[in-house]
């Protein structure tokens, strides 16, 4: 069916969404928001709302420390274990520690010093630069022997999946990739390149941000190592929710943390002066857990597996389609640039678009036509779709506001400088 420009037809798609309902079990204020910023900040599940008000008053208030004993301690583990089943990995695989940046740095310097004698990681330019410092700390951390090769795609679109594979040879060490590359939402093969850098007997670190909860993914499927990712987008965890990290069973013996604390140890309150570690996942912890901030990623973990990632995954294809027909239709006439993939299967959940004003207009959508995006520099204007609670209605009315910024000139209005956070 050809893809028509006008709200009808929007709302006929939204009437045919077998995953409707599920925008009810979120928090939603003011519905002529369109919110398409949930590739940053996930809504607020009504259910953790909910929870907040126990955790606080309930949990900490009156229960205060016998909390430790029903149920805080086990946190890490158990939400761990419920990422697991959305990601594809098994129980005892996946713990919730830390930022995804700090799991980054345990994780590479783990694997750095368990590949001896190999000297080179590999990353692409696609990647979160914030992981690219990361893995220059682990560099000098370990005493500046290895070399960090940072490969450019060949567009700033498309993962250089050729000039990786032509770069496994027997030193490498560590490849580190964004699943979902955060700027054009590039999505990587994973069992692909699992399978060429286990050939050439090399580890691969996915960081799987901008793909928790927004594609399938398969680790044990794909024969993955070791992955990170937050849980404050697509998990729907909120803001500064702390993270996870997932490492192979088979791995979990060989790969010691480097920053070994008290919630890793074996007996974390025996209070021994040596480090003995837990065995299994739990050693990749490090110190007390934020329980307020971490208990309330479950509710949104819960909607992703009710809701069943295939079915998910399957709205957010058709939604992504039905935003590239409308950029064709009526956005690329006006000078907007898709800077995502335009083949679905290796387009993540957020599609980006380029324009010359594009800093200006991102403003006039804020601040006027009451759209939230969130832009890239230097001109990429994300749109981001939950298929939780995104609407085909939210698309259309973002493409009829990016319109109306240009042939009306609102974003002419709005000053080039750009502020901190953006
Ligand atoms: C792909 C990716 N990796 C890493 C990070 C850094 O995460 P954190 O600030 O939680 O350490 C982000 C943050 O947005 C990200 O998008």
């Amino acid at each position: 069916m050809t893809v028509r420009f006008d709200r009808d037809y929007a709302r006929t798609l939204d009437r045919q969404d077998l995953l409707a309902a599920f925008r009810d079990r979120f928090v939603i204020d003011d519905p002529a928001l369109v919110y398409l910023d949930g590739n940053s900040l996930g809504r607020l599940p009504r259910a953790s709302q909910a929870l907040a008000g126990d955790l606080v008053t309930g949990q900490w208030g009156e229960r205060l420390i016998r909390s430790w004993n029903e149920g805080w301690f086990d946190l890490p583990e158990r939400i761990g274990d419920k990422l697991a089943r959305l990601l594809g990995a098994d129980a005892g695989e996946i713990i919730i520690a830390d930022s995804t940046s700090v799991n980054l740095f345990k994780l590479a310097v783990a694997a750095l010093r368990h590949q001896a004698g190999r000297t080179r990681i590999l990353t692409d330019d696609l990647n979160f630069p914030s992981d690219v410092y990361v893995l220059q700390g682990a560099i000098e951390t370990l005493g500046g022997r290895h070399a960090l090769e940072i490969i450019p795609s060949p567009d700033g679109i498309h993962g250089p999946v050729d000039a990786l594979l032509a770069s496994l040879r027997e030193d490498v060490a560590l490849v580190v990739l964004s699943h979902t590359v955060f700027k054009s939402g590039y999505l990587y093969d994973m069992a692909a390149i699992t399978a060429a850098a286990h050939a050439a007997g090399a580890l691969v670190l996915w960081d799987l941000s901008h793909s928790a909860g927004s594609v399938p993914v398969d680790l044990n499927g794909a024969g993955a190592d070791l992955a990170i990712g937050c849980t404050y987008k697509y998990l729907n965890g909120g803001p500064g929710a702390p993270a996870f990290l997932f490492v192979r069973r088979n791995l979990q013996e060989r790969l010691a943390n480097p920053i070994s604390g008290w919630m890793g140890q074996h007996a974390p309150f025996d209070f021994a002066l040596a480090y003995a570690p837990e065995p299994g996942i739990r050693h990749f912890l490090t110190g007390t857990p934020p329980v307020l901030s971490l208990a309330l990623i479950e509710p949104g973990v819960d909607l992703l597996l009710e809701a069943g990632m295939d079915a998910l995954r399957a709205k957010s294809v058709a939604q992504s389609e039905y935003l590239v027909a409308l950029w064709e239709q009526v956005l690329r006439p006006r000078g907007y640039v898709l800077k995502s993939p335009r083949d679905a299967a290796r387009r993540g959940s957020h599609l980006s678009l380029g324009h010359a004003e594009g800093w200006r207009i991102n403003q006039a959508l804020i601040r006027e036509l009451n759209v939230l995006p969130d832009f890239r520099a230097p001109d990429n204007i994300r749109l981001g779709i939950a298929p939780l609670y995104t609407t085909f209605a939210d698309l259309h009315e973002a493409v009829e506001r990016l319109r109306r910024a240009v042939d009306d000139q609102i974003y002419a209005r709005y000053a080039s400088q750009r502020p901190v956070v953006t």
